[in-house]
């Protein structure tokens, strides 16, 4: 292995194991096949996998409508309900199935079937057109790991609100935010959730939200009790979960939707301060989630798959929320953390459970490695037949120790290259089909036009790097930005690539086997733990502080978490002394978590009397990035205002903050 201008060369190949190749669904014949039907008739090609792996109210006639691109509309004319897809049309054969096996914290095992879970939703959704809930009305969910999230969200879905999951890390002034831009008239949270043995106030935390001036439009707050600890109830606004399902009718018709109807909003950073509010599809959406189940994680009835993440991420909508249950699955689905009580959690579960298909992101991989590198041979993995990663890039050091130590050299590593805007897979190895290359994702999915090119739209050659584009509509794609259509437009569609590129703001390179090799983002945007957070986020929440006058933040290349926050501060008295700083620092990084969440948290915070600007009053973030990383500053700084406070800055060792 080795570096060449940051792109990484990796020589290193796996085969598809043969026992696993000859049961795979998709062959490499297969692959070719579908990839040559998508060049020769696209929406053929489309058209017919909607037809095979979706259940249509009433059939559509027309596959894609592409005359206000880039507002693309797929299956336009067809009704169906994303609900009833993953839950009634496996009632006839699956209805004893398990559908979700659910570990809690500490470590206590509930599960329910599918006739169960059909059973919980359709009260549920009852319960919510009680309240007066009618279709498009929006749903902020705030919630921890439980079946009951995954009720909630499907309820909405069976009754055609839009439901807006918030991760329960996000704090009050982020959670109002959200609940502000959907405009959601309610909000669904817990008193409290659970994670790593500790408490995490999510009621209060709603509370404290809907004190916010800009939220108006919440009528009512439904709770569910998780913990049983304390929280303020307000009634009449708040009800509790169990008085909205109390003498609701098991029996709840789910409404045939336009295949368009938006099946959810979820919020994620871009590269201004205002997070993008994703907004998906119902039809389009489903299909990749259910095709990727298929084709990437090879799924068979009789695996127990497990995805790690949060339902409060796009991964956590695809692999747990709709995909699992609408191929049929049953899945393992966990409210705690891999690392408590010990952290082997993850071996002893995978073993508890028999999982067969395991799904995690490469920063829960880095940190397990660290504490525990030989851990996972002590559990009894033998179940495991496909391991894969998401939401950053892997490492190839910890690809190797996931495929031998985890996967017992047995299992393909599937690192799936996509993002809440594409809704589900766009690049990853089809495990029966496409040997892999350590760090590598791979090639695109049949019927992906991804390629990589200059400012200029061209192809660049392979191993140059450039820009990702994926240059046809496909159906999962987000269709717009909530309350924001024009951001949509320049934000993925940018007009030197014609406007009908989806421009996806990672930088990538392709080697001479078509394989394509991730190298980071293109925009503002930090990818902290798999966890995307813009830059400019994270600045005006720093300047909100009353002591602040100015901030810059970049990242730095971080072991475990890929990424860390390093932000500049300009005090708006005198520069602190050391201990002064010390102080201001605790202070700042405990605000940035008040106004965003834990994970927006500076690690190191740098203080100065000003920033490195150019004449025009520009930031040069490019030489912050150099100062945060400890490099050498080798480029041209002629241009800079104010060129004696790079020394400051790199002089002040940095706050770091424990
Ligand atoms: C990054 C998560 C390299 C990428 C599903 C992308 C990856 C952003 C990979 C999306 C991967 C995701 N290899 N980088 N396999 N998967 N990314 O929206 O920068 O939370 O643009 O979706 O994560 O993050 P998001």
């Amino acid at each position: 292995m080795q570096k060449i201008d940051s792109i990484l060369i990796e020589n290193r190949i796996f085969e598809p194991d043969e026992t696993f190749r000859l049961k795979a669904n998709i062959s490499f014949a297969d692959y070719e096949e579908m990839c040559e039907q998508a060049q020769n008739d696209y929406e053929g090609f489309w058209g017919n996998l909607a037809r095979m792996h979706l259940d249509w109210d009433q059939p559509f006639t027309r596959v894609l409508n592409e005359d206000k691109a880039p507002f693309y509309r797929w299956f336009e004319d067809g009704k169906i309900n994303v609900s009833f897809n993953c839950l009634d049309r496996h009632l006839h054969e699956l209805s004893d199935k398990p559908a979700i096996i659910f570990e809690s914290d500490e470590g206590t095992v509930t599960s329910v079937t599918y006739a169960e879970l059909h059973r919980q939703v359709c009260i549920f959704a009852n319960g919510l057109k009680s309240l007066g809930l009618v279709s498009s009305d929006r749903v902020i969910i705030y919630m921890p790991m439980s079946i009951e999230v995954i009720v909630a969200m499907q309820a909405c879905a069976r009754i055609g609100l839009i439901h807006s999951v918030v991760f329960g890390g996000f704090s009050a002034k982020s959670l109002s935010e959200r609940i502000a831009d959907a405009r959601a008239k309610l909000v669904i949270t817990a008193d409290e959730g659970m994670r790593g043995g500790r408490a995490i106030p999510l009621k209060s935390t709603c509370d404290e939200a809907l004190t916010h001036a800009e939220v108006e439009s919440v009528e009512r707050v439904i709770v569910y009790r998780r913990t049983g600890g304390n929280c303020q109830f307000n009634a009449p606004r708040d009800i509790w979960w169990d008085d909205v399902i109390a003498s609701q009718s098991p029996v709840c018709e789910a409404i045939a939707l336009d295949a368009e109807h938006p099946l959810y909003i979820l919020y994620t950073s871009g590269s201004t301060g205002k997070p993008k509010g994703v907004q998906h599809s119902s039809a389009g959406y489903l299909l990749g989630a259910i095709l990727s189940m298929q084709w990437t994680f090879d799924y068979k009835p009789d695996d127990v798959f497990w995805c790690t993440a949060d339902v409060g991420w796009v991964t956590g909508h695809t692999y747990v929320a709709y995909g699992p249950l609408a191929v049929g699955a049953t899945q393992v689905m966990f409210e705690g953390t891999p690392t408590w009580p010990h952290s082997g959690r993850f071996w002893e579960m995978i073993s508890r459970h028999r999982v067969t298909v395991f799904y995690t992101a490469p920063t829960a991989i880095r940190s397990l490695i660290k504490l525990g590198p030989d851990l996972p041979l002590t559990y009894d993995l033998k179940s495991l037949r496909l391991i894969g990663t998401v939401g950053e890039p892997i490492n190839p050091e910890a690809w190797m120790w996931y495929y031998n130590k985890v996967g017992g050299g047995r299992c393909p590593v599937v690192d799936t290259w996509w993002q809440t805007e594409t809704g589900s897979h766009m690049i990853a190895p089809l495990p029966g089909a496409i040997s892999t290359k350590p760090g590598s994702c791979t090639r695109p999915l049949p019927g992906i036009m991804a390629d990589v090119v200059n400012e200029k739209g061209q192809s660049v050659e392979d191993g140059s790097g450039g820009m990702l584009v994926i240059k046809r509509p496909f159906p999962s794609q987000l269709r717009t930005l909530w309350n924001d259509p024009e951001r949509f437009c320049h934000v993925y569609f940018p007009k030197n690539f014609g406007g009908r590129w989806y421009l996806a703001g990672d930088s990538a390179h392709r080697d001479s086997d078509g394989y394509f090799w991730i190298m980071g983002r293109i925009d503002d945007v930090l990818n902290v733990s798999g966890h995307r957070l813009g830059t400019m986020e994270i600045e005006s929440a720093l300047v909100a502080h009353p002591f602040v006058a100015e901030a810059a933040v970049v990242g730095r290349e971080h072991e475990i978490k890929g990424e860390s926050i390093v932000a500049f501060v300009v005090l708006k008295g005198k520069m602190p002394d050391e201990a002064e700083a010390d102080k201001m620092a605790i202070e700042l990084s405990c605000w940035v978590t008040e106004q965003i969440g834990s994970i927006a948290r500076p690690d190191e915070i740098r203080f100065g009397e000003n920033l490195p600007k150019t004449r025009s009053g520009k930031i040069m973030r490019r030489l912050l990035r150099s100062i945060a990383r400890r490099e050498d500053i080798q480029s041209d700084i002629s241009t800079l205002e104010n060129p004696q406070i790079l020394a400051q800055l790199s002089r002040a060792s940095g706050n770091t903050i424990v």
